[in-house]
C-alpha cells in the first residue's frame, strides 16, 4: 500500500477499516449479508469503494472471517494494493481491534481510522467528506450519526417502562472516527471489563471520552434484514440520479 492520501493535518493520514466479519445471522441468508448482490456488486464494495475513491483515504483495512469462502472469488477489492486483509474475531469489537493491529503496521498512533461496517453500502461523498472537515480540529473524534424521528420506549418484559426523550437521541451510523491508539486502547480496556461494545464510539465513551456527533444522510442505512436490501438498491440509484 503506498503511502499517501490527503491529510487532515501535517503527517496525519486517515485510514479506512472495514470490518466484513459478520455472519449476517438476522438476514438469514445463505450467504452473508456483506456479499449479496446490489446493484452489481457485492454489498461489501460499496462500503470499501467510498474510501478507496477518496483521495483523502491512505488505504483501508478489510477483516474478514475465518470462514469466509467469498471475498476472494466475489470483491473486486480483493489484492487490490491499497486494501489489507485482517482476520475477524467473535464479536465486531474483537475485529475491529484485529483490524487496528494490522493497520498499525503502516499506520501511527496518531492516525486517524475511519471504521466503517461492510454492511453500509449507501454512504455518500458528502458525508464521508463533512466528518474528515469534522476531525480538523476534534480532539476526541466524531461519528456519523442521524436524530432520531420516531418515540422511543423502554421495555421490560414486553411492556413499556419508559419513554425516552427524544430530543437528545441519535442513531449511531458509520463511519466511526478515532485515532488508531486511542481506539487501540479504549478496545484493550472494554475487552479487560469483558464489555462487549456494538460500536467504536461506546468502547471511547467507556474511557470518559465524548466523541462528536456529525449528522449524515438517513440512507446510510445498515442491511440488516432481507427488506433492507431493496431499500438499498433504491437510494443508491436516487444517489447516482441526483449526484450527492
Ligand atoms: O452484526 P452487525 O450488523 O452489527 O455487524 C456490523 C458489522 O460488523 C458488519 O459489517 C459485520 O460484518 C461486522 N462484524 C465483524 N465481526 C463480527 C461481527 C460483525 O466484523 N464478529
Amino acid at each position: 500500500m503506498p503511502p499517501g492520501g490527503s491529510q487532515v493535518s501535517t503527517g496525519v493520514r486517515c485510514w479506512g477499516l472495514i470490518p466484513a466479519a459478520g455472519v449476517g445471522r438476522r438476514f438469514g441468508a445463505e450467504v452473508p449479508k456483506q456479499y449479496l448482490a446490489l446493484a452489481g456488486r457485492p454489498v461489501i464494495d460499496h462500503a470499501i469503494g467510498a474510501f478507496v475513491a477518496h483521495p483523502g483515504i491512505a488505504g483501508c483495512a478489510v477483516v474478514l472471517g475465518a470462514e469466509d469462502g467469498w471475498w476472494a472469488d466475489v470483491s473486486a477489492y480483493a489484492g487490490h494494493p491499497r486494501v489489507l486483509r485482517a482476520p475477524g474475531g467473535a464479536e465486531r469489537c474483537h475485529s475491529v481491534r484485529n483490524g487496528l493491529e494490522a493497520l498499525a503496521q503502516r499506520a501511527a498512533d496518531e492516525d486517524w481510522v475511519l471504521v466503517h461496517d461492510a454492511a453500509r453500502p449507501c454512504l455518500r461523498r458528502t458525508d464521508l467528506d463533512r466528518l474528515l472537515e469534522a476531525l480538523q480540529d476534534e480532539p476526541v473524534g466524531a461519528l456519523l450519526a442521524v436524530p432520531i424521528a420516531d418515540t422511543v420506549k423502554r421495555a421490560d418484559a414486553g411492556q413499556v417502562a419508559e419513554t425516552l426523550p427524544r430530543s437528545a437521541l441519535w442513531r449511531a451510523y458509520t463511519p466511526q472516527a478515532f485515532r488508531l491508539g486511542l481506539l487501540r486502547r479504549a478496545l484493550d480496556h472494554a475487552a479487560t471489563k469483558d464489555l462487549i461494545v456494538t460500536d467504536d464510539a461506546s468502547a471511547v465513551e467507556l474511557l470518559g471520552l465524548r466523541p462528536a456527533l456529525v449528522e449524515c444522510s438517513a440512507d446510510n442505512i445498515k442491511i440488516t434484514r432481507p427488506e433492507d436490501l431493496p431499500l438499498a438498491a433504491f437510494y443508491l440509484e436516487q444517489q447516482r440520479e441526483t449526484p450527492c
